[in-house]
């Protein structure tokens, strides 16, 4: 973990639970944004619709072009699902584990997807992928640039799930400094345009145990990848 370059935990991270925030947009740069507390509405259709996709395309943990096993279990639904193994990272139509075509993308999700896209000012997002990543106490995300994808001109919209989670939101370059931004259940962080390619990571999860969803959290990163 990169954690010379960051800067500085901010005490007090949990301290704002989600009643008091939620609503708020909290700038993060030129055009990304926290949307707190922005899919708590919509929670109760979109739960029963992400246990079906996980019945028919259950969570696995994948290995890195490097050989690493990621800590973080994974899996999609919609046209495009992304991959990776010792061969490299790619969207593919059908899941590797099935050889199924990924399951189709819930109404719901997409309708999320594409309101919290508008508040934050990207019209027309079409996503035709979203990654369901989970994430047990222990496992982290490191620092990245989404950059598989064929059109980068669609931002990405991620929701948080469950247990809290530190997001590293950092600049173009690995080393750059990071914000930390501390996401709830419900949370949506949306960034595109000049940010698109901004590097971010999550670390690891501390132990808890969440009232919906256990001792877990899961994120679905919402893109347009093909
Ligand atoms: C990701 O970058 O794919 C995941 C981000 C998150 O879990 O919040
Ligand atoms: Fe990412």
């Amino acid at each position: 973990m990169m954690r010379s370059n960051d800067t500085p935990v901010t005490l007090d991270l949990f301290a704002d639970q989600a009643p008091t925030t939620s609503g708020r947009i909290e700038p993060i740069g030129q055009q990304s944004f926290v949307l707190r507390g922005f899919a708590l509405p919509w929670l109760e259709r979109l739960l029963p619709a992400l246990e079906k996709v996980l019945q028919a395309a259950p969570f696995r943990q994948m290995v890195t072009p490097g050989g690493f096993t990621m800590s973080v279990a994974l899996t999609s639904c919609g046209a495009l699902g992304w991959t990776t193994d010792r061969r490299g990272y790619r969207y593919t139509a059908h899941d590797p584990q099935s050889g199924q075509p990924w399951p189709e993308m819930p109404g719901v999700f997409r309708e999320l997807a594409q309101a919290a896209a508008r508040h934050a000012r990207f019209e027309g997002f079409e996503p035709d992928a979203c990654l369901i990543n989970r994430y047990v106490p222990g496992a982290r995300m490191s620092l990245h640039q989404d950059k598989d994808e064929r059109a980068l001109d669609a931002p990405i919209v991620s929701v948080s799930l469950g247990l809290p989670a530190v997001f590293q939101f950092g600049g173009f370059e690995r080393g750059d400094k990071c914000q930390r931004i501390a996401l709830l259940h419900g949370d949506i962080v949306v960034w595109g345009g000049v940010d698109r390619l901004r590097y971010h990571g999550v670390l690891a999860l501390k132990e808890g145990l969440h009232p919906a969803l256990g001792a877990q959290r899961i994120n679905l990163t919402f893109r347009t990848a093909g």
